[in-house]
């Protein structure tokens, strides 16, 4: 038996190959820069373009559904930590292409807003999206490719090269916020836009809004029993990346994506201990610009 991912990218095959494509193994669909076909290893097509194609032609949403969005590497694991569900599957992965009963109503995707299945905006599902500074999300997924397969990754200045023009996985990194932003303004009640340095400088105050936001709003009684403090111990970066840590001798390369490698450092503003003065100046030149009139903070 075939397995689904590979129907899928059997199906989509023609219009993918239309795709305009860079040799790092990404193409441009609808304004963005995704994967297409297996990557990473024969086994593993998650997050590719196809993914995305089937998901608006086949996913039905329910109104009652919630999707936490984000760019890759600005906070989802933690964000998925903190909300009220033990398992947040990715909708663009092949376990939930294959089983979506599983999701149990939350789920999670790093696809633009402009990509969602039509079913998600058109039934008011709630979403709910987590920004963080563009620096440090080039630092973490740099770092990241690195550890995911070191022959994969590029060269720090040519990956902030394609970093800076947008080539990059979910990227353009800033239209990718910039779409859900300005869902969140048009549509409050509909889209929660949060930021990773709110979350790290106030995560009590940022779990309140979220619980609240998602229609799980904690009692007084409930805050007042030190509940929602746990809550936010529990998903500490140091309670987090200590449970998830692995055998360090298992061989990375099959467990592609161990559960430690979501791990890094977990603070704000590392970007300084790499980027040199005169990349800082790039980066937040253009991100000055595409942000102008936007009260996108971190
Ligand atoms: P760094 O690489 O800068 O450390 P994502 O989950 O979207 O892939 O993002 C990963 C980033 O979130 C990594 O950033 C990781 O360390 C950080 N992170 C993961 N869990 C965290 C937590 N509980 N608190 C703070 N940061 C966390």
């Amino acid at each position: 038996r075939k397995k689904k991912m590979s129907i899928i990218i059997e199906r989509y095959k023609d219009k993918v190959s239309a795709l305009p494509k860079i040799n790092n193994g990404l193409c441009k669909y609808e304004g963005f820069w995704y994967a297409h076909g297996f990557w990473l290893n024969d086994s593993n097509a998650n997050f590719s373009v196809e993914a995305i194609m089937a998901l608006q032609d086949e996913f039905q949403a329910l109104p009652t559904d919630v999707f936490l969005a984000s760019h890759a590497k600005s906070g989802t694991t933690w964000l998925k930590a903190l909300s009220p569900h033990d398992y947040v599957p990715f909708i663009e992965t092949e376990s939930f292409l294959n089983n979506p009963s599983y999701a149990n109503g939350l789920m999670a995707t790093h696809m633009s807003y402009t990509s969602l299945p039509k079913s998600i905006i058109n039934f008011g599902c709630r979403i709910v999206y987590i920004c963080r500074n563009p620096k440090d999300v080039f630092i973490s997924s740099w770092h990241f490719m690195k550890k995911v397969k070191d022959e994969f990754s590029a060269p720090m200045d040519d990956a902030f090269e394609s970093f800076c023009s947008g080539v990059n996985p979910n990227g353009p990194y800033w239209d990718h916020v910039i779409g859900y932003y300005k869902a969140s303004l048009e549509r409050p009640n509909n889209v929660l836009f949060l930021t990773y340095e709110d979350l790290i400088k106030d995560t009590k105050n940022e779990v309140k809004k979220l619980a609240k936001f998602i229609g799980c709003p904690f009692t007084s009684k409930e805050e007042d029993d030190r509940l929602v403090q746990e809550i936010v111990n529990l998903c500490s970066f140091e309670k987090l990346s200590e449970v998830n840590k692995v055998n360090q001798n298992s061989t990375t390369t099959k467990k592609v994506l161990s559960n430690d490698i979501f791990f890094r450092k977990g603070i704000v503003g590392d970007s300084a201990n790499y980027l040199t003065t005169e990349l800082i100046q790039i980066i937040d030149n253009i991100t000055k610009e595409k942000f102008d009139g936007l009260n996108i903070a971190f």
